[in-house]
């Protein structure tokens, strides 16, 4: 069953708010902010407001959702059952091909020629996080491609990967062994089968989040949110090899201090922001 969570924002935190529900595990977020025509029937927001609509395949992520909004924007949102078909076809219409470093990423509906240089990466999100829409995502494809170019075959760990988007980016950008772990077993399949219609299951071990195999990755990336890499960081010190890079996102620029504070035994790089999101990058 799908859940809408529906909440009224100030226009301009919109943005945040939308991400947040990403990160939060909507599986597709509307913004309505007055600024397009509303759909027919329905009243545009106040002016200055936004409306938001985030979709929940659980209604427990649909609730924590709406607490966070709660806490963070002074939001009181409601949930409202949505009919299955409608949603599945309606997020579709704002998931477009984007190109990020050599990588373009691309739905299966569209069959548009791949630019020349670039990586094919097809992606059926379904359910799980991850159309490289995100600015996190953006962020964390973009630092792959960087660094993947500089030091080809680097192992790379994925943690948190969604829809797989990252770590078959890395496989199509020449990394060595890639694992890639979710603590939810939807994006876990869905990860193995976006692996497969890109024809590099074979190159990504993919397995749930506390069963990982073990071994030291020379990249290490977690796009999740702030008090989760908070909470992972013994976990991720421990699995990046000496010398190797860690990229942290998921978080938001008034949230890397603190989320930096736990990755201190490292030498952090430059931060890289896009929106109102952070990047955050260690050597190890
Ligand atoms: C924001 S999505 C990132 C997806 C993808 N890596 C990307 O960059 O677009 C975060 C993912 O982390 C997963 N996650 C949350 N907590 C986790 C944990 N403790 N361990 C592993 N995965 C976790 C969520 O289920 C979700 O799929």
């Amino acid at each position: 069953m799908t859940v809408c969570l529906l909440a009224e924002v100030a226009a301009e935190q919109a943005e945040a708010a939308s991400g947040l529900l990403h990160l939060s595990g909507a599986s597709g977020v509307e913004i309505r902010d007055g600024e397009g025509l509303p759909p027919p029937g329905v009243a545009p927001p106040p002016r200055g407001r936004a409306e938001l609509r985030g979709y929940f395949e659980a209604i427990s992520d649909a609730d924590a959702a709406r607490a966070v909004l709660a806490e963070r924007f002074g939001a009181s949102g409601y949930l409202e059952e949505v009919r299955e078909e409608l949603w599945a076809e309606s997020w579709k219409s704002h998931f477009h091909p984007l190109q990020i470093g050599r990588i373009w990423v691309v739905p299966p509906w569209i069959e548009a020629d791949t630019p020349e240089g670039a990586q094919r990466l097809v992606l059926e999100p379904g359910m799980a996080f991850g159309t490289g829409s995100h600015a996190t995502t953006t962020l964390c494809l973009a630092a792959l491609d960087r660094l993947l170019e500089a030091r080809p075959g680097a192992s790379v760990f994925d943690v948190g990967t969604g829809s797989g988007i990252l770590a078959i980016a890395a496989a199509k950008l020449g990394a060595g062994r890639i694992l890639a772990t979710d603590d939810d077993p939807i994006a876990v399949r869905v990860a193995g089968e976006n692996a497969a219609r890109n024809g590099v299951a074979g190159a990504i071990e993919i397995a749930a989040a506390g069963a990982e195999p073990p071994g030291l990755f020379d990249l290490v990336v977690a796009n999740i949110l702030a008090n989760t890499l908070v909470a992972l960081a013994p976990f991720l010190l421990q699995r990046l090899a000496s010398g190797g890079t860690l990229l942290l996102s998921g978080l938001l620029a008034a949230q890397a201090d603190e989320v930096a504070g736990a990755f201190a035994s490292l030498r952090e790089l430059p931060r890289q922001r896009e929106q109102d999101w952070m990047l955050l990058s260690f050597q190890g």
